[in-house]
């Protein structure tokens, strides 16, 4: 991509409270603190840190300050510092492409496309033998995903395991604690059993969920790949929880004040002995308090653990949002049929069933789940691979 020259060059520099105004010749004015700049000064240094501490040079009255700034012959930026008049520069291009302004923050992010039931008539899909063959395709499924929380690939082999080779698109296949066959670590069935007393064993009605609340990074992206279809039920449903977070933050602020600042217990004993506990937000904000991760399962939520006085606010603030998750309106149901394989953010879009009776028929799934970060990572070489201008856009963090 070649910059917008009038975004990239400086056409004015001034130091105001220890702060370096930069103005564009688009207009734009960057403000950049002097820790900011010093940072991005050891950073730039061939023996600068890499994840390690930094020293920044203070001055006597323990300030960074700066004692001057202005443009070089080649358009960048140069600063000399107080403490000992060393001198750094910095591209311009790189110092317009970091402005953290509220503005440029919010252009650099990719925008969402939040959805409720009505998603249904313009589903995200893609071929299962298109995206293996074409990346172009494969990107398309990518954007899918990271636009809508989720996409239905169509045509994936209805046959045992498969799931796993089209979850390798994404990423690696994490291992689970709860395989049924060792030979298969990574691998889950999702159908009736009565012996395995847990929900992917059962048939009654699932409400929307994150999976593996209870860990304390809990799944990225899952795969649901369907070999067998329930004739009268069973349908799987998806609800888009940032539309439902953010109608929380509309229609009752406090509640979601709440469930995005005190951390839950979440837990899950299994009869093996095993007993999982995580700890976490039900809603995760970034620095420019967007929704940009969820975590919740009523079952997973822990016996409350917390100061009396909010004991009330969240157990109200739990049913507000369980409300909004349970707005049919929100729903996208979705009957799978063998060969149809659904790709979902975990930590964005909950996912539910339909009740459907066994002695109908079967309904037999199969699940497994990858990293978000891998994902993004492949989406990152694929889209610059591709030429798309948004590569280096910031995506949804999910869950932290
Ligand atoms: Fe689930």
């Amino acid at each position: 991509m070649t910059p917008d020259p009038a975004r990239t060059t400086i056409r004015q520099v001034a130091v105001e409270g220890g702060q370096v105004s930069v103005t564009w010749r688009d207009g734009h004015c960057s403000r950049y603190h002097a820790f900011w700049l010093r940072r991005a000064h050891e950073r730039s240094r061939p023996d600068g840190p890499n994840g390690t501490a930094q020293v920044l040079a203070k001055g006597s009255d323990g300030r960074v300050g700066i004692a001057a700034a202005g443009v070089t012959s080649e358009g960048d930026l140069e600063v000399t510092w107080q403490s000992d008049s060393s001198v750094s520069r910095y591209e311009a291009a790189w110092l317009r492409e970091h402005c953290y302004s509220a503005a440029e923050r919010a252009r650099r992010r990719r925008p969402l496309r939040l959805w409720g039931a009505s998603i249904a008539e313009r589903l995200p899909q893609s071929d299962y033998v298109s995206v293996q063959e074409d990346e172009t395709a494969r990107l398309a499924l990518y954007e899918q995903v990271l636009d809508c929380g989720f996409s239905l690939v169509r045509g994936v082999p209805a046959r045992h395991g498969e799931v796993l080779a089209a979850a390798t698109v994404f990423g690696l296949v994490s291992p689970t604690p709860y395989a049924d066959d060792p030979k298969d670590p990574e691998l889950e069935n999702i159908r009736v059993d009565a012996r395995v007393p847990v929900n992917t064993r059962k048939c009654d009605f699932l409400g929307p969920h994150t999976d593996t609340c209870w860990r304390g990074s809990l799944s990225g992206l899952i795969y649901l790949h369907c070999l067998k279809a329930h004739g009268q039920g069973g349908e799987t449903l998806l609800v888009d929880g940032f539309t439902a977070a953010e109608r929380l933050r509309a229609e009752a602020p406090e509640a979601f004040a709440v469930l995005s600042e005190v951390p839950l217990n979440f837990a899950a004993k299994v009869t093996n002995g095993d007993d999982w506990r995580a700890r976490g937000r039900v809603i995760s904000l970034g620095p420019d308090q967007e929704v940009c991760g969820l975590r919740f399962n009523a079952g997973s939520i822990h016996q409350l653990d917390l100061p009396e006085a909010l004991i009330e606010p969240v157990h109200s603030a739990l049913e507000r949002f369980q409300e909004a998750l349970n707005d049919e309106a929100l729903w996208l149901k979705i009957a799978l049929l063998p060969g149809d394989l659904l790709v979902i953010d975990n930590q964005r879009v909950l996912h539910g069933r339909t009740a459907f009776d066994p002695s109908q028929g079967d309904r037999h799934l199969q699940t497994c789940s990858t990293r978000r970060d891998e994902f993004h990572n492949r989406y990152r070489h694929l889209a610059r691979k591709c030429g798309h201008e948004d590569w280096n856009r910031e995506l949804s963090w999910g869950v932290i």
